[in-house]
């Protein structure tokens, strides 16, 4: 259908189909990337524009709307004018509230709206505007969002029209020692992520994932995707070069699965066609035998003696233990002891940009990837192995990451990127759906605790014993490091003189869980610091006294005898500042 609106002042008339997203005709057509794609489903605010002066989500709203009609569109693009920043812009900068910058441009013109019809809002009025837009941001916390768009309120009613980028660049500003120069790319939309590259005829990759959290592969036939037209490439297990293999500790992980799939996020196969819906439709013409198994999905099943192996080598992953002194003598001399038993789940880290990169043939005969990673050089370790090709000759080109928190640390579908631009000789570029993403990458791990602590009557800890048991899902990914930090930091950030901790990461058929912010402590001071809370109590002791009691001081060791130095200082000021805040 013909369609007439306005993009950043520009009149536009374009045939267009009905159910083409305005996100997409913005993205893809327009080539204005700074309107980003977090959920492609109206649930993280990243492509919010302005539709005739009003916040909205572009991933809903249809070319065919009647809405769109006619309609006066503004992108983050279009804020910055006559190479001024808006206000709201300068004020993200010097209040850091951008941090990865995926969210931001989102969340701006979010800002922007409200600041139009109330340009003096509170911090409620703030909160309000932005969960009615569902603005979400997984990195800053908000704080600093709503001190921004607060300055950027009274900035406007004091009529400043914001600061020129060469007065910003050069330094003239109150800001600019503290100016973090590509949070002006992230502010305007021009920083770009990996989904925001095209590259001239580059193709576009999809991944078919597992239909099943276990079972045997019979066989591949992908004679049919591989015969459609604008199919440039289908991929298996059979096309690599080098080992099949992956992993950032034990490499027990299939690159590409070829005879068995463990989680329902194991890759099978990936297409690469000349749009991204050829391989979509490409990838339901794939045809995989698969012979379900038995599958586990806790612990407690993987650990009993007949459970259904998830690898070869049985389903225990790791265990881990320390012990110093003597617990049981210990807890007989207590005043009080305690025990219990505690339960943490898995977490999602839910980063703003689902995972995107881009694989380029490189002209020495090696490949060039681009990706926001955690790890370019453990990522160029295994994917020269994966391609059996020196390392020099795999170059890992690190771009803005859109928030990861661990989560970007596995290879994820970057074997894909390498082997599509070598056996296309062409540009490839995938990015994942954010239900792909939810379902591949690793979680936080889920724990169950039980910890016996016990004090003496003037409240000190005597000793601690605990049993730690985590769901590391298929594959160790970082597993048996998060076990080792809930034993090590097991004890807090207390001196205690008797401990017995003791842990097992076992294999399941669920999502992998490996890096976390954290990473493994936070579940066990979930645990512990009730432990805390009830023996203070029992002795009638302040609780926050009774830390302060039991905290490590320089000299002193920790459960795993790493024998404290002078960091350990701000442990008893921030003990006495959460008293404060409470
Ligand atoms: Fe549109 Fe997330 S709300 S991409
Ligand atoms: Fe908001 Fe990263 S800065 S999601």
């Amino acid at each position: 259908m013909q369609v007439e609106f306005t993009v950043n002042g520009e009149k536009i008339s374009d045939d267009l189909p009905r159910d083409m997203t305005l996100m997409r005709y913005l993205r893809d057509t327009l080539g204005l990337t700074g309107t980003k794609d977090g959920c492609s489903s109206g649930h993280c605010g990243a492509c919010t524009v302005l539709l005739n002066g009003q916040a909205i989500r572009a991933c809903l709203i249809k070319m065919g709307m009647p809405r769109t009609q006619g309609a006066t569109i503004e992108t983050i693009e279009g804020l910055t004018k006559d190479d001024r920043l808006h206000p709201v812009q300068a004020a993200f900068i010097e209040h850091s509230a951008v941090q990865c910058g995926f969210c931001t441009p989102g969340v701006i013109i979010a800002a922007k709206a409200l600041l139009d019809e109330n340009p003096l809002p509170s911090r409620d009025e703030i909160k309000a505007a932005l969960t009615k837009n569902r603005n979400l941001c997984r990195c800053t916390g908000y704080v600093k969002i709503i001190d921004a768009i607060q300055a950027a309120g009274e900035w406007m009613a004091e009529g400043w029209m914001g600061p020129k980028l060469a007065e910003l660049l050069v330094g003239e500003t109150a800001s600019a020692p503290l100016l973090r120069r590509d949070s002006i790319g992230m502010v305007t939309g021009q920083t770009q992520f990996g989904d925001d590259i095209a590259l001239e005829d580059m193709l576009h990759g999809r991944i078919l994932w597992s239909d099943h959290p276990h079972a045997d592969i019979l066989g591949i036939d992908t004679s049919e995707a591989v015969a459609m037209d604008g199919v440039a490439l289908v991929l298996t297990a059979k096309d690599i070069p080098g080992e099949n293999k992956a992993g950032l500790i034990f490499d027990d992980q299939p690159a590409i699965a070829g005879d068995k799939v463990r989680f329902i996020g194991d890759p099978v196969a990936a297409v690469f066609a000349e749009t991204p819906d050829i391989a979509e439709q490409a990838l339901a013409k794939i045809n995989v035998d698969y012979r379900p198994l038995p599958a586990v999905f806790s612990p407690d099943q993987a650990r009993l003696p007949d459970a259904p192996r998830v690898h070869e080598k049985g389903n225990l992953c790791h265990h881990a233990k320390i012990e110093r002194g003597n617990v049981d003598e210990a807890f007989s001399q207590c005043a009080v002891v305690f025990e219990g038993s505690y339960q943490t789940p898995f977490i999602e880290h839910a980063f703003l940009e689902p995972e995107s990169g881009l694989g380029i043939p490189a002209e020495d005969g090696g490949v060039i990837i681009k990706l926001g990673t955690q790890g370019a050089f453990e990522d160029r370790r295994q994917l020269a192995r994966i391609l059996a090709l020196p390392e020099d000759k795999v170059r890992i080109v690190q771009l803005p990451i859109g928030g990861a928190f661990g989560a970007k640390e596995d290879i994820l579908f970057y074997q894909f990127l390498a082997l599509g631009a070598m056996g296309t000789g062409r540009p490839v570029k995938i990015v994942l759906t954010r239900e792909e993403s939810l379902r591949t990458h690793v979680k936080r791990h889920p724990a169950w605790m039980y910890f016996k602590t016990g004090a003496d009557e003037q409240g000190r800890v005597l000793a601690i014993a605990a049993r730690i048991t985590l769901d590391t899902g298929a594959y160790a990914s970082l597993g048996p490091d998060v076990l080792e930090n809930t034993v090590v930091f097991g004890c807090g950030p207390y001196y205690v003189p008797n401990v017995k901790l003791e842990g097992w990461a076992w294999y399941t058929n669920n999502v992998p869980a490996g890096a976390m912010r954290g990473f493994g402590v936070n579940q066990v001071a979930f645990a512990l610091e009730q432990q805390m809370d009830m023996m203070a109590r029992a002795l009638n002791i302040d609780p926050f006294e009774f830390r302060m009691l039991n905290a490590l001081v320089v000299g002193l060791p920790s459960a795993a005898d790493h024998v404290m130095e002078e960091g350990v200082v701000a442990i008893k000021p921030t003990i006495a500042a959460a008293k404060a805040a409470f």
